[in-house]
């Protein structure tokens, strides 16, 4: 039994050799002796024809009927075919029906909207554009791995079940292990969660970003890659409530460092990708995005522009005529803003640094102006931003001041304080968007395509 991909790759060495070869009819066609199947397995974008001929095999007449989508296992001859569109094909000496399908699977070999395949998630990794996301998706999560584990990163796992708010934001999703309505109640009628299983109130992580830096105040370099959760209810093509986000958090280093780093991962899994699925990206680059080919591939070998926020709205503030929502010093960037800065401005990723403290998390460094913090934000076109970083807040009387400042339960951060009490040490780090990482690498322009079973407002099929 072979893989698909493999056949291809090995194919000067297989001329004339008996193959196994299982996987799922993308299409079928037969006249009275003579038939084709272009079947799929998965292991690359490609399948493979196979030729089933009356006599040759037992069974024409049950395989001639079978509808697209059944799973068969076939033997057969390796023929090489230089002269046709594919290099090889399959001559069936037995083709058996693993698994048959009824002719109103909802794949036909027909373009579908991709609002439809949604409406199927459990079947379109079977289709040609979503084989293509996945695969890449793979490839680019091996390639983080590899990127940080090369340059001496620990891979740590932080916990989903939470009692902090690492952004500060309240977007979290409330976990509890009881029936709320039987909960006790305080007074006021609200539920009293110090009587749940955790004995407080508890929630699915926004960040890993806290419990990174107690490990990389011990390791010097650590890297998260999990699921985070964010209860936002944005209806727009780049929010989750479920994504995956990596986070590199790393000692002694300082929002240079952190743009470097981050600017390096970019390009190497680029690379990386290209390298790995070029048949997959070559798909994309016809089907999906016309450019995308000769964008990764610049990206991937040129600097990324730098503006701080100050500067960049200096710039946004000319062209206030074309935004739905105008900026002056203060604003939070929109996507609109952040596109129009990254597409029209500089035309490739852009970093944009020292933010008003305002708008931002309390954990990032305050800088010397007193108005700004040390964050760094990576807009790409087609995306915006994609990364969210800073240097980290190490001086333990502004931390508590800004903790204060911004309302939060300083109880709650003990812990985190004592990082700052304790040898702490001046450390960056961010976080990187994995599903908008893999709509950059692919041209896909909705989040919900590019992960298997996207969980967003008001959708959690399946
Ligand atoms: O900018 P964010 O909120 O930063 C943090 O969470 C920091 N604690 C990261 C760090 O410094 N360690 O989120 C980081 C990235 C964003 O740039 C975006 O790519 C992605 O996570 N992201 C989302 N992706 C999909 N759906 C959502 N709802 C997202 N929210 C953030
Ligand atoms: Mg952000």
């Amino acid at each position: 039994k072979i893989d698909i991909a493999d056949l291809y790759r090995k194919s000067g060495t297989l001329e004339g050799k008996t193959v196994t070869v299982c996987g799922w009819v993308r299409t079928i066609r037969d006249s009275k002796a003579l038939g084709f199947i272009d079947l799929n397995d998965g292991s690359g974008f490609k399948g493979v024809q196979i030729v089933f001929e009356d006599g040759k095999i037992g069974n024409y007449k049950e395989v001639a009927r079978l509808n697209v989508g059944t799973a068969v296992s076939v033997t057969g001859t390796v023929v090489l075919t230089p002269q046709a569109k594919q290099p090889l094909e399959i001559h069936a000496a037995e083709l058996c029906v693993e698994g048959a399908s009824t002719p109103d699977y909802p794949l036909q070999k027909k373009r579908h909207s991709l609002e439809y395949l949604r409406t199927v998630a459990h079947l379109r990794p079977r289709t040609n554009t979503f084989s293509a996301a996945f695969r890449i998706r793979s490839a680019a999560a091996y390639a983080i791995h590899t990127f940080f584990q090369e340059r001496g990163f620990v891979y740590v796992h932080t916990p989903l079940i939470t009692g902090s708010d690492a952004e500060g934001a309240g977007e979290m999703f409330t976990v509890t292990a009881f029936d709320l309505d039987r909960l006790p109640r305080r007074e006021n009628g609200a539920v009293d969660f110090s009587k749940d299983f955790f004995g407080g109130h508890t929630s699915l992580t926004v960040s890993g970003q806290l419990e990174a830096e107690c490990m990389a105040m011990a390791f010097g370099k650590v890297y998260t890659f999990g699921p985070t959760f964010r209860a936002e209810r944005s209806y727009t093509q780049r929010h989750a409530a479920e994504f995956w986000m990596i986070e590199p958090e790393v000692a002694f280093a300082d929002l240079d460092d952190n743009m470097a780093l981050a600017q390096d991962m970019i390009r190497s899994v680029i690379r990386a990708v290209m390298e790995k699925c070029p048949d997959d990206l070559a798909f994309c680059n016809q089907f999906i995005d016309k450019g995308l080919l000769d964008r990764l591939n610049h990206v991937a070998n040129s600097d990324f522009a730098r503006v701080t926020y100050s500067d960049a709205i200096e710039i946004l503030k000319k062209e206030n005529g074309r935004f739905d929502y105008q900026v002056e010093w203060g604003s939070d960037l929109q996507t609109e803003h952040e596109r129009y800065l990254t597409e029209q401005v500089f035309k490739k990723p852009v970093f944009v640094t020292d933010y008003p403290k305002e708008i931002k998390a309390f954990y990032m460094r305050l800088n010397d102006d007193g108005k700004t913090v040390a964050a760094v934000d990576l807009l790409v076109p087609g995306i915006g931003e994609i990364i969210g970083g800073s240097q980290r807040e190490e001086r333990l009387d502004v931390l508590e001041r800004r903790l204060r400042e911004t309302g939060m339960n300083e109880d709650a951060y003990r812990w985190y304080l004592d990082l700052r009490r304790y040898g702490g040490a001046k450390h960056s780090g961010y976080g990187l968007g994995f599903e908008r990482l893999v709509m950059y690498l692919t041209g896909i322009s909705n989040i919900r395509d590019v992960i298997p079973f996207p969980r967003t407002t008001g959708s959690a099929e399946f």
